[in-house]
């Protein structure tokens, strides 16, 4: 086990922030994550596992220990004439993983490609894209549970999963997640209902489309909306589509009848917080070295190395110009350290 002190997380997160931990250390396996808390224990210092730091921004230094998840490893535990069932590694690349899964042609998750991140942390926030959810495909989740040391296997209902959440977010960093075992389907029914997948199928004239096309498809449309976070610092969707009640999705709609926004049952809509804060006049607006991103509103982009409290100000402003004009308050989907 190798500790470092005072590491920049620069290059461990995709905002690209300055901030620092004042520990540091990777883990390639379940035995060294246990050896590791213990080190933390006897110091008494907090910790945080952290993956490809796609969905995390520091505001400030983390006083702390930093634990970079690269459990690697995808195996096949079983197979039926309809299915496949997979154990992964939590530090595997997501993409990675799914286009194996897409060239193997298992299905489920091709509608998930390019979203940054390690598997381990698809749980957590229950990434989803273009009409699917990861936990459509989580079988279960192996992870320790840092209240007693316990290795636990969480089935797919103990997950509690909901629309970006999930039990690994209601009780934050109880749960370290070492392995995500996923049934996906080998005569796959493709999900190309979602508006800008349609069209994109359309302009390539592609009728009967394979999983590889709707995984290409959904790799054009991220790559035209969305910045390469490679390029431009960032951690895609910064908030969350807002959900409310029906009443007051009509009273709101009666001031705003061009409100983007769907129903999600019989009593709530789900609205677009990207239409909102474009609504409010934020699209494409940069102060100093932050910016609310040209193509969609919902991304918050690091234009020339501000730090983690400038980006975090930045999106105070969004949300304290939403909830004026909308009287709605935005949450943030982007875990603020
Ligand atoms: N819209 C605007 N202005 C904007 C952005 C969006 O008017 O600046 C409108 C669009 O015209 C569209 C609607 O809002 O009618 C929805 O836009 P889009 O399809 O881009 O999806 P989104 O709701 O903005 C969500 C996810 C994305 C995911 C896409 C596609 C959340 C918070 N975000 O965005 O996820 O890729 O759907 O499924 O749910 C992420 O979580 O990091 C992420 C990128």
């Amino acid at each position: 086990m190798t500790i470092k002190e005072n590491i920049s997380l620069q290059s461990f997160t995709s905002f690209g922030c300055n901030e620092t931990s004042r520990y540091f250390t990777s883990v390639a396996s379940a035995d060294a994550i246990l050896e590791v808390l213990q080190w933390c224990k006897e110091k008494n210092i907090p910790y945080l596992i952290l993956g490809t730091g796609s969905n995390v921004l520091f505001t400030k230094t983390y006083e702390g220990l930093i634990l970079k998840n690269e459990i690697a490893g995808i195996v096949k535990t079983n197979e039926t004439a309809t299915e496949v069932f997979l154990s992964v590694g939590a530090g595997e690349n997501w993409h990675h993983f799914v286009s194996y899964c897409v060239q193997k042609g298992w299905g489920g998750i091709e509608n998930l490609s390019l979203i940054p991140g390690t598997v381990g942390a698809s749980p957590i926030q229950n990434i989803g894209a273009y009409g699917v959810e990861v936990q459509e495909c989580i079988q279960s989740v192996t992870a320790l549970d840092t209240l007693n040391d316990q290795w636990v296997n969480l089935s797919n209902h103990d997950c509690a999963f909901g629309y970006r959440d999930s039990l690994f977010k209601q009780q934050k960093n109880r749960y370290l997640i070492t392995q995500v075992h996923f049934v996906l389907q080998k005569q796959p029914h493709l999900r190309t209902d979602y508006g800008a997948i349609k069209e994109v199928l359309h302009e390539k004239n592609i009728k009967n489309p394979s999983m590889a096309d709707v995984s290409n498809a959904v790799i054009q449309i991220r790559n035209a909306k969305l910045p390469d976070p490679a390029k431009l610092g960032n951690a895609g969707s910064f908030f969350k589509n807002p959900s409310i009640s029906k009443t007051d999705y009509e009273k709101l709609a009666l001031q705003f009848p061009q409100m983007m926004a769907y129903p999600i049952s019989d009593k709530a809509y789900k609205l677009a917080a990207g239409w909102l804060i474009e609504h409010c006049g934020w699209k494409g607006v940069r102060k100093g070295k932050v910016g609310c991103f040209e193509k969609q509103s919902l991304v918050i982009v690091n234009y020339d190395h501000a730090s983690g409290k400038e980006i975090f100000d930045f999106s105070e402003e969004i949300i304290q110009s939403v909830l004026q004009k909308f009287n709605l308050l935005l949450e943030r989907e982007v875990n603020i350290f």
